[in-house]
């Protein structure tokens, strides 16, 4: 199976037999977005447009297979940006043509659920899934990974990772901002500052009870750092970038343990690229496990947007029976799970 993904700024070929990872190939658009502190979606539609044949090359070659030996073909029809989206699924309905073998649409946020499955490990079912990425913040419900997955909420506004990314911004640190925050905090004071906590009193409401948002935390920094640059007073960039990873660190474990309390589930995998984080990483694993609550964190490589888990979840399609996709689908860039 091979698997193509696309609906953000990397270009992600995959190539799994079953349950086994034979390749996973990359190609990032990110440096072209740097100078724009954001992903533009035109320049990552490009950007595929010119990565996907040399990547489908590279992971063949990974793989060490050639293109007679695919017997079917995965893409990300959604949720993502349109342009690129489109991007992938041309490219994937042209090799099934081509190829003369079966088109398998899957979407975005269950092939990050899938990527588990890659590790080799045993997995299990019912899980709470938490995925945070500069694309997306969901958390979700996976009973069953083919047949019942449900979203328990998502962001309201920025993605978790957008948050990182505008406040390193703010800080006049260069994108992406993940990794530069994290690096800033590593000597600041996590408790310096107590940013609010988006969302957090959502908890009592049950329609909005797993929703996130960000834009409350990026307007407290904002307004922080401004003041401090009005008075004149030294501002502690690392206290600052401590105290703010805090705040989405508490938010995305609390919510997802709450998930995890009140569905009765004991388990938690985590994906997308701010699990980069260990700060994250940390906290979820220390709380999870004083609540009783198993804790998957799949490789970072597995993690981050790839085409590995888009075979891998087609792969899971076909094994449970489901049928392929017509030729006549499209890009749909809100597709929900
Ligand atoms: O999944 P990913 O590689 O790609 C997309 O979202 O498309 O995630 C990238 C996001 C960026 O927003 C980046 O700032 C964030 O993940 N990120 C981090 C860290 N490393 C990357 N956020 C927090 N801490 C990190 N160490
Ligand atoms: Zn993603």
């Amino acid at each position: 199976m091979l698997g193509i993904e696309t609906s953000c700024d990397e270009t992600g070929i995959g190539i799994v037999r079953g349950r086994t990872l034979l390749s996973n190939t990359i190609a990032s658009s990110m440096d072209e977005h740097a100078r724009y502190g954001g992903v533009v979606p035109e320049v990552a539609a490009r950007a595929h447009l010119e990565a996907l044949q040399p990547t489908i090359e590279a992971a063949l070659a990974e793989a060490q297979v050639t293109l007679a030996d695919i017997d079917a073909v995965a893409v990300t029809s959604g949720p993502g940006l349109a342009g690129a989206l489109m991007v992938g699924v041309g490219a994937a309905k042209a090799l099934a043509v081509s190829l003369d073998k079966p088109l398998y649409a899957v979407n975005h946020l269950v092939g990050h659920i899938a990527a588990d499955i890659l590790t080799g490990e045993e997995v299990e079912y019912p899980t709470v899934a938490l995925l945070v990425s500069g694309g997306h913040t969901s958390l979700l419900l996976v009973r069953d990974l083919v047949s019942d997955v449900e979203l328990l909420g998502e962001t309201m506004d920025d993605a978790a990772g957008e948050a990182f990314d505008k406040i390193a911004r703010i800080l006049g640190l260069p994108y992406p901002g993940g990794p530069e925050i994290d690096r800033a905090a590593a000597t600041g004071d996590p408790n310096a500052i107590r940013f609010p906590r988006g969302m957090s009193r959502a908890s009592d409401m049950a329609e909005h009870r797993y929703d996130f948002s960000f834009s409350g935390l990026k307007t407290a920094v904002a307004r922080f750092v401004e003041q401090h640059e009005a008075t004149g007073e030294t501002l502690s960039v690392p206290d600052v970038a401590a105290s703010f990873r805090e705040a989405v660190v508490d938010v995305l474990v609390t919510k997802a343990l709450d998930a995890c309390a009140r569905h009765g589930v004991p388990r938690l995998l985590l994906g997308g690229g701010v699990i980069a984080n260990k700060r994250l990483r940390d906290v979820a694993l220390e709380r999870a496990e004083a609540a009783g609550v198993a804790v998957r964190i799949p490789p970072l490589s597995l993690c981050t947007d790839n085409g590995a888990m888009i075979a891998a979840l087609a792969s899971e399609l076909i094994m449970s029976g489901h049928p392929a996709s017509t030729l006549a689908f499209g890009a749909d860039s809100t597709l929900p799970v």
